[in-house]
């Protein structure tokens, strides 16, 4: 039986370097957790959320899948974002996108890769729709960046167009949707600068209006 003991090695040697920190540190975090933000990121192994961005266990809610793509009807995803903006009520949900990303490639090309191509389906999409067309960039690797970058702003979109998020900002609730791309190269972070704080900031078409009150009749 294959046990991996060097994993179970390093977790012991991480927790007590923790608990040595900070006794009462997992008796904390195992109490309550009350993450600030929700980062939605790429499932590549370059990039994970709590490093990068210098924070602790607890500090950040995750939720990462090929080429940090959010679908309405993912239900996973949204799942996601309901609890965290429902339940722990984060301030800020972070679409985090990468240079290189291999989702954001394969996009681009026309090999087959079995099922993940319908995944990936809604990256050609944006591909096809942007204007200016992404085509016209000649150099392949600005053209890769620059479509990661556009699948990001995207993607902060959809999160925004969610009933999960337009809710919570017609109850008042402070959210700030943010796009930041991650570079593999220098490890640094680049915000993208389409932050979105309420649904006035959206297209009209996806802007969803309060359900009207049931009217109750008195017999
Ligand atoms: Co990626």
């Amino acid at each position: 039986m294959i046990r991996l003991k060097h994993i179970f090695e390093n977790n012991r040697a991480w927790a007590e370097a923790m608990q040595k920190e900070d006794p009462e540190f997992f008796h904390k975090l195992a109490a309550q957790q009350s993450p600030e933000y929700l980062w939605i990121g790429c499932a590549d192994s370059r990039v994970p959320a709590n490093e990068i961005m210098g924070l602790m266990p607890g500090e950040v809610f995750v939720h990462r899948n090929v080429a940090n793509i959010v679908v309405h009807s993912d239900l996973n995803c949204l799942s996601v974002i309901q609890y965290a903006v429902e339940v722990l009520k984060v301030k800020h949900i972070i679409v985090c996108g990468h240079y290189g990303c291999g989702g954001v490639t394969a996009a681009m090309q026309h090999k087959e890769f079995g099922l993940i191509d319908n995944w990936l389906r809604h990256l050609k999409d944006i591909y096809q729709r942007h204007d200016p067309p992404l085509d016209s960039i000649t150099d392949e690797h600005d053209r890769l960046n620059q479509f990661c970058e556009v699948n990001v702003i995207e993607q902060v979109r959809n999160v925004c167009h969610t009933t999960i998020v337009q809710g919570a900002w017609r109850r008042g609730q402070e959210l700030a949707v943010h796009g930041w791309v991650y570079g593999l190269t220098n490890g640094l972070l680049k915000d993208l600068e389409v932050t979105v704080t309420s649904a006035a900031e959206l297209d009209s078409l996806y802007r969803m209006e309060p359900k009207p009150k049931p009217s109750i009749t008195t017999p």
